[in-house]
């Protein structure tokens, strides 16, 4: 990996959009690093797209583990960084060191991600950076919440949007490095990336974050059921259909192999 984290400030400063994926495996990730993607997460959304979960929260840490150890094996220079799965860290600032250490000793990957900004969530937050382990934030839409409030917009309300600024500003003040703003209204994403410091990467957030992050299913077109502000760069279900229709037809018509 040769992108460091100390690189995601100058960006900001020079208004360099950084541009991040997700990716589950090796291929996957080798593909990403090698078309120039700056930072590939390995993000707990994998629990959909890889291993058929119908949401995020039967992910375990061992299954995380084993995908991360995957992508970074296919990874040459972009920064890794990994999702921490639910409740590998909810528990206990303890709980968050023993999981994020985990990921970070076995993995090779350089950073965590983990959700929410409330106050137990900050200290932790807080005490990881202690501990050596880089953090970003994710505010907003938080997946792991999804018995909670559902996977629908956040921040529409003024209140719900000055909460969701506080959080944000007090993950930085905990030495989050990065910020994720999910399904947001765009005014509150350009309004808290203006007030960080640290980039902001934003999914359904609009156009004024200091980056933008995207799940690969989705922009392949091989995602079961992507979000209204996904999109799709190729359609990849498609493709797969067809050379798997095509090689079933040569072979029943015994034109393969020849
Ligand atoms: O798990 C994931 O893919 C994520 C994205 C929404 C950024 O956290
Ligand atoms: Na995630």
């Amino acid at each position: 990996m040769v992108i460091k984290i100390r690189q995601l400030i100058e960006w900001k400063q020079q208004k360099r959009p950084i541009v991040v994926l997700t990716a589950w495996d090796y291929p996957i990730a080798q593909i990403l690093d090698q078309a120039g993607v700056d930072l590939i997460l390995v993000g707990d959304s994998l629990a959909r797209v890889a291993l058929g979960y119908k949401n995020e929260l039967p992910l375990t840490l061992d299954e995380m583990i084993h995908h991360a150890k995957a992508v970074c094996r296919g990874v040459k220079q972009a920064l890794v960084l990994v999702d921490l799965p639910f409740l590998t860290y909810q528990e206990s600032p303890q709980q968050a060191i023993h999981s994020a250490g985990r990921i970070l000793k076995e993995t090779g990957a350089q950073a965590v991600k983990l959700e929410g900004g409330y106050p137990a969530m900050v200290e932790t937050v807080s005490r990881l950076v202690q501990a050596g382990i880089p953090v970003m934030g994710h505010v907003g839409l938080t997946p792991q919440s999804v018995y909670q409030i559902g996977l629908k917009q956040q921040g529409k309300t003024k209140e719900e949007a000055e909460r969701i600024l506080g959080e944000a500003i007090a993950l930085e003040q905990a030495g989050a490095f990065a910020m994720l703003l999910e399904h947001i209204p765009a005014d509150l994403a350009a309004q808290i990336t203006q007030k960080l410091s640290i980039p902001t990467i934003g999914i359904g957030a609009g156009p004024d974050c200091d980056g933008q992050v995207l799940v690969t299913a989705d922009i392949l077109g091989m995602g079961e059921k992507s979000p209204p502000f996904a999109k799709a760069y190729a359609n990849l279900s498609a493709i797969i259909t067809q050379a798997a229709q095509d090689f079933a037809t040569e072979v029943r018509e015994k034109k393969f192999p020849r």
